[in-house]
Parts: C-alpha cells; structure tokens; sequence
C-alpha cells in the first residue's frame, strides 16, 4: 500500500494496474459485442469469469471436458489492464473472435467514453465491504514479500476506511457502476456476490439472459444451469488441480483466488470497533443511494 498512487481519484499499484489503466483508455478499441466483467477487487472476479465464460461457451464444450477443469478462469478471461494492456499498450485484440471476453477492475469514470456509446454489455458485481477488507487482507497477507514485516489487519482496515486500497475508494468503485447501471440497464447488469451465493439459480438465469443467452426450456430440463453452476462453485474449482498448484504469474499460484468463498466470514476476524466504523462507513455512503449491504446484527 506504501506504493499506491492516487489517479483520477482512485488508488493504484503502478504496475499492477495504473499502466493498464492509461493504456485502456488511449488504445482500447470496444466491438459492439464485447463483454466486458467489471469489479473491485475481492467481489467475486474468479467465479464470475468462470460463469460468464461458461454461459457463453456452453454450446461448444462438453461439460465432461471443458476448458474449465485444466484452465484458470483468469486464462479464459483476461484483465485487460492487468494482463492484456500491462505488458504491451498497443496490443492487438482485433484478431478476437466475437463475442471477446474480458475483465477489468477499471473504475466508471476512467472507463473510455467509446465503451458507453458502442453496445458492448457490461457486468459489474460487487460485495459488502466487510468481506471484501477480510478477503483483500487475506489475499494481500499471501501476495506480501515474506522479507517484509506482516501487514496487520488493523493497517489494512486503517487504508481501506480512507479508502486507499487497489482501485479504491471501494464505495466510489461501487457508486460509479450502481449509478451507470440504472442510466443504462441494457448495457449494465449490476451483481452482488451474495445474491449470487443466496439464489445461485435466480442470479444465474438473470446473468445469461442479460448476455443474450438465455437458458431455454429444453437446456434448464437438461440440467444445464444446474452443471453450470457446479462447475464453477468453489468447491469444484478450489479443488482443481489448475487451480491449486497452477501459476497465475512469476512467484503466485492461482490458489491465491480461492480461500474460503463464504458470505459473512468478517465476523471471524473484524472487532467490534471496526465493525462500528464500517457500519456507519456504510451508512454514510451508501444511504439514499439504493444499494443494501446487511451489516452487523
Ligand atoms: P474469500 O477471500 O472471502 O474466500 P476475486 O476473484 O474478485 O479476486 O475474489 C476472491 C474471492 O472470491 C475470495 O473470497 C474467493 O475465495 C472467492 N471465490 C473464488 N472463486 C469462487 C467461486 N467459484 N465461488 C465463490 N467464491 C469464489
């Protein structure tokens, strides 16, 4: 966090995300039927791209040897930022086959004005904030250089209530999109993980039909939303050999992504006084705006 700056009012590490960002908006050329998955970071990225790339594709691969069991959701759906536009800011994303998938963690105002005006749909999904600060400090704990004093919660907490965290603020990441996603419910379809996690079926459904796949009669018969849906639960994709030992990039395993996937583990680990900060951080917030975040008891 010590290495975070602060561009167009959000925070970034500068080459886990800052470069990207610049390059995204100077080069990246949006086609009328992209998919473009958008988060914060912690909010469910993983089981999301895993879902999408899954609905889409459910055609083409059989489920018994789907790209999913030997591949990381990560590799099926690229960060345009974090690994399309990082390494090489002019890259080529033309020669794509339609629909291109992708994911960003590219907050709404940085977002190039040619996404809004071409037809390309939009995901956003987020998640309380209670469990997105215990996920991110886990995730942070496991990325840190080992030489390095531990980062304590107490510090992860102290940043992310001044919302300094990677493309923080959190609840300005979140606005952003909530408020884009009722100018534009075409293009947008705002998530929750919990809902996600609550009525995976529901949610699901809601998902596929937004991409312009809707499950029909015949395949919900089949059981295809069923087998979507445990392909890509926690407990199948945690448990892949990909994704237990496989590497995400130099040094990082793509077990980073999985830990626990459960709503409600903040209150494993949040005391009671930044439970009462986040509360009232909430309430602050997001009050007026529509959005619901169940919050301590
Ligand atoms: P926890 O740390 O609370 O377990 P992201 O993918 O945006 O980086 O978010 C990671 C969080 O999503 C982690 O939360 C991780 O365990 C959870 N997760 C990863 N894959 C999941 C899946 N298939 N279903 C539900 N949650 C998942």
């Amino acid at each position: 966090t010590e290495h975070l700056y602060q561009y167009e009012n959000f925070w970034y590490h500068p080459s886990y995300g800052l470069e990207g960002i610049m390059s995204i908006q100077q080069h990246f050329k949006p086609r009328s039927d992209d998919i473009l998955l958008i988060t914060s970071p912690k909010c469910g990225t993983t089981w999301l791209k895993a879902l999408i790339f899954t609905i889409m594709n459910r055609t083409r691969y059989d489920f018994s040897a789907h790209p999913l069991l030997h591949s990381s959701p990560h590799d099926c759906v690229p960060f345009l930022e974090l690994n399309l536009f990082r390494f090489n800011p002019i890259v080529d994303l033309e020669c794509l086959p339609s629909p291109r998938l992708f994911a960003s963690h590219i907050p709404f105002t940085s977002l190039p004005k040619s996404v809004l005006t071409s037809t390309c749909r939009i995901v956003y999904t987020c998640r309380n904030p209670n469990d997105v600060l215990v996920s991110l400090w886990h995730f942070m704990t496991k990325l840190r250089d080992k030489e390095l004093q531990p980062f304590s919660l107490q510090e992860a907490f102290d940043l992310f209530s001044k919302g300094v965290s990677p493309f923080g603020p959190f609840w300005d990441h979140v606005l952003g999109y909530w408020k884009a996603s009722q100018k534009f419910p075409n293009q947008m379809l705002f998530l929750k993980y919990e809902d996600l996690k609550n009525e995976p079926f529901v949610y699901v459904k809601r998902l596929a039909e937004f991409l312009g796949k809707p499950f029909s009669i015949e395949e919900e018969g089949q059981g295809m939303v069923h087998e979507t849906l445990k392909l890509c639960s926690f407990e199948n994709m945690s448990n892949l050999e990909v994704n237990k030992n496989g590497t995400y990039r130099a040094g990082v395993k793509n077990n980073v992504f999985y830990r626990q996937g459960k709503v409600g583990d903040w209150k494993n680990h949040l005391t009671r006084e930044m439970i009462e900060k986040l509360d009232s951080l909430i309430t602050e917030k997001f009050d007026g705006s529509g959005i619901f975040f169940k919050i301590s008891p």
